[in-house]
């Protein structure tokens, strides 16, 4: 992000953004019909009921701050995840609701500070909180999220505590290798791959099985749906930085590339880097580090979106959505594989 869309703005939003409602998961093509979509829609409005009051507060600028990303939109990926898991078991079990709602809450504190981190000025179409108000105020309404799914956690018991807690330190974690780099003599592409599991994979992994594991599903089938969900969420992570790079309009709800403006060497430019041919020259020049001219961003974006680097990033992306496939041989055949199997299908495709 450049810096004149760094400026953080006052307490009064400027913006002509208005908010939607939607209480629907947006990352629907990979979603069945039939009775599961019909549960899995009913699912959602209940999880989304929960969100709202665990976002309110008695304090009418908090509540608009805490309530200002729900009401924006988001694809609602990890409770979509968690929902679907549970539906291995008994998908109205207690707990299954809140916990889903504890991984949104956890997913959204994380990009209240992630948009102070990488100046982002849009998130999910809407004015980041950081730009809307200030990196204080953005910081400050993460913290109160985060108190939010601490208090829907205490309900579900110690050993949900724990998982939330040891997920939360690997993503923290990962934002915090991801800040400091590769050290000397690191592989900068499985440092890379690392971080991606800390910050993404963790979270995914656990929506998986909050999902079963409240739902009642065998121990076996939770460790797999785990494994499934570590894999898929880099794998969606991977895709999504891809998308950074092709994506041309402003579908992500984010202002397409951000990584590169800001220096953040995802996998392609890692390729890049890495790589040693003449044609991709030009190329590791733009990319070795943040680029605030905008003619230099877009040749960077366009030597990018045609590089060779480009290509192996994707073949790694379907290496993570074959992994996860693979997990799925331990969940029985049904909707619910099929679904899950769409959704390996579907992070590939999305970046085409
Ligand atoms: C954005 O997550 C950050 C990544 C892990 C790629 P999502 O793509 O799930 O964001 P929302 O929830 O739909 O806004
Ligand atoms: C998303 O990271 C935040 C976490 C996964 C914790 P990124 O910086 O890669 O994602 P976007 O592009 O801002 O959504
Ligand atoms: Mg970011
Ligand atoms: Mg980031």
């Amino acid at each position: 992000m450049t810096g004149a869309s760094a400026a953080v703005g006052g307490d009064t939003p400027t913006a002509t953004w208005q908010p939607i409602s939607t209480p629907a998961s947006s990352i629907g093509p990979w979603l069945p019909d039939g009775d599961l979509g019909v549960r899995l829609a009913a699912g959602l409005t209940r999880v989304e009921g929960v969100l709202r009051a665990a976002v309110g507060s008695e304090h009418t600028f908090i509540a608009e701050a805490a309530g200002h990303l729900v009401a924006a939109g988001g694809k609602r990926f990890r409770p979509l995840l968690t929902l679907l898991a549970a539906e291995l078991g008994d998908p109205l079990a207690p707990g299954v609701t809140e916990a889903a709602v504890v991984c949104e809450l956890t997913h959204l504190a994380t990009l209240y500070h992630d948009d102070v981190m990488d100046e982002a000025a849009v998130r999910r179409g809407a004015p980041s909180a950081n730009s809307r108000w200030s990196n204080s105020i953005a910081i400050l309404t993460g913290d109160f999220l985060f108190a939010r799914a601490s208090d829907l956690l205490a309900d579900l018991g110690p050993e949900a505590v724990r998982i939330q807690a040891r997920t939360f330190e690997r993503l923290v974690t990962g934002q915090i290798r991801e800040t400091v780099g590769a050290r000397p003599g690191d592989d900068p592409v499985a440092h890379h791959l690392g971080v991606l599991a800390d910050k993404t994979g963790s979270l995914v992994a656990t929506s998986a099985r909050f999902g079963a594991s409240f739902a009642g599903v065998d121990d076996e089938l939770v460790v797999a749906l785990t494994a499934f969900g570590e894999e898929v969420g880099v794998a969606f992570q991977l895709s999504d930085d891809l998308l950074d790079i092709v994506s041309e309009g402003g579908a992500s709800g984010k202002s397409p590339g951000t990584d590169l403006r800001e220096g953040i060497a995802t996998l392609p430019a890692l390729f890049a880097l890495a790589g040693d041919d003449p044609a991709e020259q030009r190329l590791r020049e733009l990319v070795s580090g943040p680029i605030t001219d905008d003619a230099e961003h877009a040749e960077a974006l366009d030597l990018l979106r045609s590089s060779a680097a480009l290509q192996r990033a994707t073949g790694v992306l379907r290496e993570y959505a074959d992994r996860a496939r693979a997990r799925l041989s331990a969940v029985p055949q049904g909707p619910v594989h099929e679904a899950l199997s769409a959704l390996c299908e579907y992070v590939v495709r999305r970046t085409s």
